[in-house]
């Protein structure tokens, strides 16, 4: 597996599409009330990353360069994001200690096979190249992947209800 920031594909267009493709399909939430509610979610969850920290937006590629997954992160969580995601208003005290955050997917086919944890690392690497010193990311606190999270050196700081779904925040110090 290849791992190549956005920024450095010189024509991105396509294998944008593919990891979007990605997103929507790991995603929990199937079905918007409108377009501009898919839109929305799109933009707070992906495009947001890809167009302001395509450096920090990172794909995982196979042999034949087709995109296998994603990460999309950011080195320092902003205003925007805070604003584009109303639950991290919740975590707002503790985003200072893990100030770095990411969402990761893969497509089916890809999963278990340690590749997540590659690439994780990989962003962790980039991130302590550049004297960030935590990072943190939001799940479900039922979510399989707490345990991927779980081995991989990141544990709760956080805890948030929001109706019937119980959020948590898992951080990392780097
Ligand atoms: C979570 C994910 C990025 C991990 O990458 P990976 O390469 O599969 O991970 P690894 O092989 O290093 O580790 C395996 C662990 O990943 C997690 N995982 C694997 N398949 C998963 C799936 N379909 N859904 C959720 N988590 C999954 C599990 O924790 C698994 O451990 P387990 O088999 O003991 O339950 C990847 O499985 C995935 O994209 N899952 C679906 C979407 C998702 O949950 N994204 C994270 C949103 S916060």
């Amino acid at each position: 597996m290849q791992i190549l920031p956005l920024s450095e594909i010189p024509s991105p267009r396509y294998k944008l599409e593919t990891a979007e493709r990605i997103f929507f399909e790991a995603s929990s939430k199937k079905t918007f009330s409108s377009d501009e509610e898919r839109e929305a979610f799109r933009r707070r969850y992906f495009t947001v990353y890809a167009d302001r920290d395509p450096e920090w937006f990172l794909l995982a590629l196979d042999d034949s360069d087709q995109v296998l997954g994603y990460l999309a992160g950011t080195p320092s969580t902003r205003e925007d994001h805070l604003s584009l995601n109303p639950y991290l208003e919740g975590f707002r005290s503790v985003i200072g200690e893990f100030p770095a955050h990411l969402h990761i997917n893969f497509c089916q086919v890809a999963r278990g096979l340690g590749l997540g944890s590659r690439l994780l690392e990989d962003f962790e690497s980039r991130l302590k190249a550049h004297s960030v010193t935590g990072v943190h990311l939001v799940t479900g606190a039922k979510e399989r992947n707490v345990g991927f999270y779980a081995r991989n050196g990141y544990s709760e700081a956080s805890r948030l209800r929001i109706g019937a779904s119980e959020l948590v925040f898992l951080g990392k110090r780097l």
